[in-house]
């Protein structure tokens, strides 16, 4: 177990941004967690997994704790179910392969989507109409204080969008370890009412899909409007789709008669995000090395060499500006630092 010193996390940030660790260790068991965690020279410990969901705006003054856990197994069936344990650092789209090799249903809508096992449940990520709660068994996170194990089961986690317990109640109290989802071996439930599966499914002829179609629809449409990170930074979407009242979007809708909408409750609906910045003119707009994406305008990307200031400026800009055309407040989705 070795503490390096004054790494650069532009390798461990999906945003590509070029930050400094004051140190910086990988941790592959959980014992290496526990000893490091228990290292008083460090006070602050920072946890870091795939670095999807995090926008790096200065040096950390920490100590950045990788979590680099591996393996994903069978651990439970019963006649339709298998109940699959996958480590905390496991990449999440390799594992949702790795489950749709085994015929394992359940996660083939949120294929492609970056970060790792262990950050899935903090956000509640979802994508084309399912989210991690619907597949979500438990999970084993370990308590900071007491260094115990503690399992949070469905109902416990308060899942919603993009939100559980991890981001309120306990947040940054626990170490997620491992997930447990809940998969079908077989009569799978296929979620393609999703308007662009649909059509992708039309695209490529295919009349009754398998769990292995509906990914490839998935990944397609990613692919088509999503940059890969690997190519140009990004977080995924940057803001949260805002939740509003029914009067005030009926308010817009006087202002803006094409403004679409989902409804959440017999109150509330959500409007995307990426309209409204797309509408404000942001879409495709580009400041020297970064920018917001030109085919999809919920995602801010780095071309290259952009500082994370520049691009929560950036950010804040879009927010303002968003809250004085439309008078609607949207809140970031990934986590500045
Ligand atoms: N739209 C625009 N302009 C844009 C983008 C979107 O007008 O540039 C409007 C269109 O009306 C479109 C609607 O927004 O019909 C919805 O767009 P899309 O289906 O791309 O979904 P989204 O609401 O923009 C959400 C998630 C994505 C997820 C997709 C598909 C959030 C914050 N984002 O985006 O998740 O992949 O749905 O399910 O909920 C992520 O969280 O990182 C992410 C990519």
């Amino acid at each position: 177990m070795r503490i390096q010193h004054n790494i650069s996390l532009k390798n461990y940030n999906t945003f590509g941004i070029d930050v400094k660790a004051r140190y910086f260790i990988s941790v592959s068991t959980l014992l290496e967690l526990t000893s490091v965690l228990q290292l008083e020279d460090y006070p602050n410990k920072l946890m870091l997994g795939g670095g999807s969901n995090m926008l790096l705006t200065k040096d950390l003054d920490a100590l950045v704790i990788h979590i680099n856990l591996k393996g994903a197994k069978i651990i439970n069936e019963d006649a339709n179910h298998a109940f699959v344990r996958a480590s905390a650092g496991e990449n999440w789209h390799e594992f949702v392969l790795w489950c749709l090799d085994n015929n394992f249903g359940g996660l083939e809508n949120m294929s492609l989507i970056p970060g790792n096992v262990g950050t899935s449940p903090i956000q509640n990520i979802g994508a084309y109409g399912v989210e991690l709660k619907d597949n979500f068994e438990s999970c084993e996170a370990l308590n900071r204080d007491t260094l115990e194990m503690e399992v949070f089961k469905n109902e416990d986690c308060h899942f919603g969008y993009r939100n559980s317990i991890f981001k309120n109640e306990v947040k940054g109290k626990y170490i997620i370890i491992s997930v447990v989802f809940k998969l079908t071996k077989h009569t799978h439930q296929l979620h393609t009412n999703y308007g662009a599966i649909t059509s992708q499914l039309e695209y490529m002829q295919i009349e009754n899909p398998t769990i292995q179609d509906v990914s490839h629809a998935v990944i397609a449409i990613r692919q088509s409007k999503l940059p890969d990170p690997k190519k140009i930074g990004n977080s995924g979407s940057f803001f949260k789709n805002p939740v509003i009242s029914i009067e005030a979007f009926e308010q817009l809708k006087q202002n803006f008669p094409k403004a679409p909408s989902y409804p959440i409750s017999d109150s509330e609906v959500k409007v995307p995000a990426g309209w409204l910045i797309e509408t404000a003119g942001f879409k495709g707009k580009t400041f020297g090395n970064y920018g917001v994406h030109n085919l999809q305008a919920l995602v801010l990307v780095n071309y290259g060499g952009a500082k994370g200031q520049d691009i929560l400026a950036l950010s804040k800009l879009i927010q303002k500006t968003i809250y004085r055309i439309f008078n609607i407040s949207i809140e970031a989705e990934v986590n500045i630092l």
